[in-house]
């Protein structure tokens, strides 16, 4: 172990207290060993979780990069989330808590429970059809019926693809034909800071030009008037009620490579794309970081508080804790309605032990000052995260001290929607420089690499790529095996490609510094220049749009787009506003622009690719670099 002279920079030290309570209490030992064998070190953690047939290979890399995992292993990672647990002390155990956004309801869950509901939610989608492989979305706000719904479908065998339900009608339809769904599964309305988000209207208006979708399933929940068509849409609560609800439904046996679900995310260019992953590695993958990384046992009051919509929310709200055998809780609401002390009241009132948030998140709550957590008992906490954009060392300084109360250690874990799980991660026994998520998790190698591919100078800046596969990985993009060969494993054969730049310091740990292709992190959601500015070219006043990400105080970066408008348009404020309102109405009010100017012309190359960083240099008053390539 480092002595305190040993690290750079600011260097917090885990307690004693945190000593004692790990399961790893010497990281370096356990890295070790894990870097020395990996294969070996996945086929112990595999071995932690029940398989119908034990796999015959570990790792078969025969056809890179379409690694597999596990191969010839049985496995459903329902069996693992929750059948395993009813056979033991767990099966009365909490398994969720769920608060609803006024405070007035709780609802929990054990384990027996999550059988029974998720039983009866894949009793009734079979019945609509639903079959093996089929995909099914599911378009949903933060109730449990999101979860049972995720995990009725791999208990069946049945791929979901979850849509963040801020996303429009188009966003969703489009999400809905690439999957080609056969059944949608939302709710009436979901009620989010004060007000009623429309879902079930929106999934009407993007399922009008949907042939695949054969049945949406709705969940009350606001009980507000909505429309049904009578041959398409079915209330869950009748659903309920009838014969075929009840009874067994037995949890398919899958392959260990067979599909559990797709999630879309923004790459660097044209529209999003599904990241797929399967049930055997990625349970195994997401077992074991959030075992090591949080160090969940028995007792613990865990909170995710991401949205299920999000791959933070399908790895460690849904799937991870209850791999584990945690109590996780889930919250309807926002941090800050109608006050900003809403989460500490949560933590107070569960007694949470982990809470796992975003930057974002710390920062808009950081921005209400001290006062609001001070009036909450928190002595609850033993262990804080953070996750989807870099933690600025302000916000992670205040976390720790303001709600760790200088006793939790701050775990900030870099991965991202292609990764499924923990990638560079302390676990709690580490020294932590805030700001850096440290080292990379047992059997994870990770490269740091200048252009020509060679690994930079410690200290200096690069592409950070791993270089050996990790049982959680993607294993291809839904429907363009091409896309994830040339995206991820093309700029550096061998390598997967993140797509953030990062730099190692002198220590080994690992600074993520941000995005490098053309993907604006805005509070941690994943927006692509390209969806935003097809979006405003699709508005009729806008011939040609560039969108870039500057920095911003609460979100990290906000997006500004320069509009070239169409002849004969007049550039006014009016339009500016409208515009903005377009790009949230076309994606997503998680997409709206910050700002939106007019320009008579776009800085491009001379092969006609619009040069964002010239833009983003002029609005930053920076120099603009090499401008060789530029047209005029
Ligand atoms: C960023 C979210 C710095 C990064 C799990 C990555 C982070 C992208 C961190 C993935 C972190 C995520 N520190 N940057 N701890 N976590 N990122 O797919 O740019 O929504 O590539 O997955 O978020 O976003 P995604």
């Amino acid at each position: 172990m480092a002595t305190k002279k040993e690290l750079e920079g600011e260097v917090f030290y885990p307690s004693e207290q945190v000593m004692a309570q790990a399961r790893v209490k010497d990281w370096d030992a356990l890295a070790k060993k894990a870097d020395k064998d990996f294969t070996g070190f996945w086929a112990d953690e595999a071995s932690e979780l029940e398989w119908f047939k034990k796999w015959d290979k570990v790792l078969d890399d025969s056809n890179k990069p379409f690694y597999k995992w596990f191969t010839g292993g049985k496995v459903n990672i329902v069996h693992n989330c929750i059948d395993r647990h009813l056979k033991t002390h767990r099966k009365n155990q909490l398994a969720l808590i769920w608060e609803s956004e006024d405070g007035r309801e709780t609802r929990s869950f054990s384990y027996f429970a999550m059988n029974r509901e998720v039983t009866r939610m894949a009793n009734i989608i079979k019945a609509m059809g639903v079959r093996k492989g089929d995909r099914v979305t599911i378009y949903m706000g933060r109730i449990p019926e999101i979860a049972f719904a995720m995990l009725a479908c791999a208990k069946i065998g049945a791929v979901h693809s979850v849509v963040f339900g801020g996303f429009s009608a188009d966003a969703l339809r489009g999400r809905i034909e690439d999957s080609d769904s056969k059944l949608v599964v939302t709710q009436d309305g979901n009620f989010l800071n004060g007000k009623i988000i429309e879902l079930k209207r929106t999934v009407d208006e993007a399922v009008k030009k949907c042939p695949s979708v054969e049945n949406v399933l709705v969940i009350r929940r606001t009980g507000h008037e909505i429309e049904m068509d009578p041959l398409r849409d079915h209330w869950y609560h009748e659903m309920e009620k009838l014969p075929i609800a009840n009874g067994k439904c037995t949890t398919e046996e899958m392959d260990a490579e067979d599909p559990l679900y797709i999630l879309y995310t923004s790459g660097s260019t044209g529209k999003p794309k599904a990241v797929l992953h399967v049930h055997g590695g990625y349970m195994v993958g997401i077992y074991s970081t959030l075992k090591y990384v949080f160090d969940a046992q028995d007792g613990d009051r865990y909170w995710c508080a991401a949205d299920p919509g999000w791959v933070t929310g399908h790895s460690y709200i849904v799937y991870g804790p209850l791999l584990v055998g945690a109590t996780s809780f889930m919250f309807e609401g926002g941090p800050a309605y109608p006050y900003p002390n809403r989460w500490w009241q949560c933590v107070e009132r569960y007694g949470i032990t982990i809470l796992y948030t975003a930057p974002t998140a710390i920062r808009g709550l950081m921005r209400f000052g001290e006062a609001w957590p001070n009036k909450h008992d928190l002595s609850s906490l033993r262990l804080l995260g953070s996750v989807g954009e870099p933690i600025n060392p302000e916000a992670w300084k205040w976390y720790h001290r303001v709600i760790g109360k200088e006793r939790c250690p701050v775990m900030d874990t870099w991965w991202q929607t292609e990764t499924g799980m923990f990638m560079i991660t302390p676990t709690p026994v580490m020294p932590l420089k805030p700001g850096s998520g440290t080292k990379p998790f047992f059997g994870i190698r990770a490269e740091i690499l200048n252009d020509a591919g060679e690994p930079v100078k410690d200290g200096d800046e690069g592409y950070l790529v791993i270089t050996r596969p990790w049982p959680a990985m993607l294993r291809t993009i839904y429907g363009d095996a091409e896309r994830y060969v040339s995206q991820y494993w093309s700029k550096f054969p061998g390598k997967y490609l993140a797509g953030d730049s990062a730099r190692r310091d002198a220590d080994g740990y690992y600074w993520i510094i941000g995005r490098v292709d053309d993907v604006i992190n805005v509070s941690g959601h994943r927006l692509g220049t390209a969806e935003i500015e097809s979006a405003l070219v699709s508005h009729p006043a806008v011939a040609e749009a560039a969108a870039i990400g500057l920095p911003h105080e609460v979100k990290g970066t906000g997006i500004h787009v320069f509009c070239l408008l169409r002849a004969g348009i007049v550039p006014s404020d009016a339009l500016s506003e409208e515009l903005r309102q377009h790009v949230s109405k076309v994606i997503s009010p998680i997409a709206r622009p910050e700002e939106v100017k007019f320009l008579d012309k776009l800085p491009k190359t001379r092969s006609g690719k619009i040069m964002r960083r010239v833009l983003k240099a002029r609005m930053q008053g920076l120099p603009e670099g090499d401008l060789s390539t530029l047209e005029d």
